[in-house]
């Protein structure tokens, strides 16, 4: 019999502890022990990049990291950057460009592109292409995304610090 194993970590700013199964991967922690189903599972195996969540501060495939593994650790989901208006203005070019379809990518599109504006504050389209590479979308061509991104950049660069 498999025993479970107590983990403690930080999940968007709050304290999470949980016994959980070594097995389980952090992306079935986050949407079903702790209801943040933002967190979208489509290949199960790093290919497709829907469960993209960041660890101190990296981006990475929720579905290639075991739930132990993020003991110890401070993880972010598109809840916790959609709750404290990190994002905002990434998800208002999002929608103001029909960004999204179906919507199963936007979420870890999302964070990747924060991610990548958060290293590059201007990058060049192609630089957006590459970065958004390893997330997959099977509805919007990938056109109105980059458009999103550098529209986003664009604005952030104007802002008046
Ligand atoms: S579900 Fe994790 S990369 Fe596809
Ligand atoms: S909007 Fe449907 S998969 Fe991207």
């Amino acid at each position: 019999m498999t025993v479970p194993v107590a983990i403690a970590l930080e999940v968007n700013g709050e304290r999470v502890d949980a016994h959980v199964l070594p097995r389980l991967n952090l992306a079935d922690f986050l949407r079903e022990h702790l209801q943040l189903t933002g967190t979208h599972v489509g290949c199960e195996h790093g290919v497709c990049g829907a469960c993209t969540v960041r660890m101190n501060g990296e981006i990475v495939r929720a579905c290639l990291v075991l739930a132990v593994q993020a003991s110890a650790k401070c993880v972010q989901t598109i809840e916790g950057l959609s709750d404290s208006g990190e994002i905002a203005d990434l998800q208002a070019a999002f929608r103001e460009r029909n960004a999204l379809q179906c919507g199963y990518c936007t979420p870890a599109m999302l964070m990747a592109a924060q991610d990548l504006l958060g290293r590059q504050p201007e990058p060049s389209r192609e630089e957006i292409r590459e970065h958004l590479s390893g997330n997959y979308c099977r509805c919007t061509g990938y056109q109105a995304i980059v458009d999103a991104v550098e529209a986003t950049a664009r604005a952030r660069k104007a802002r008046p610090s």
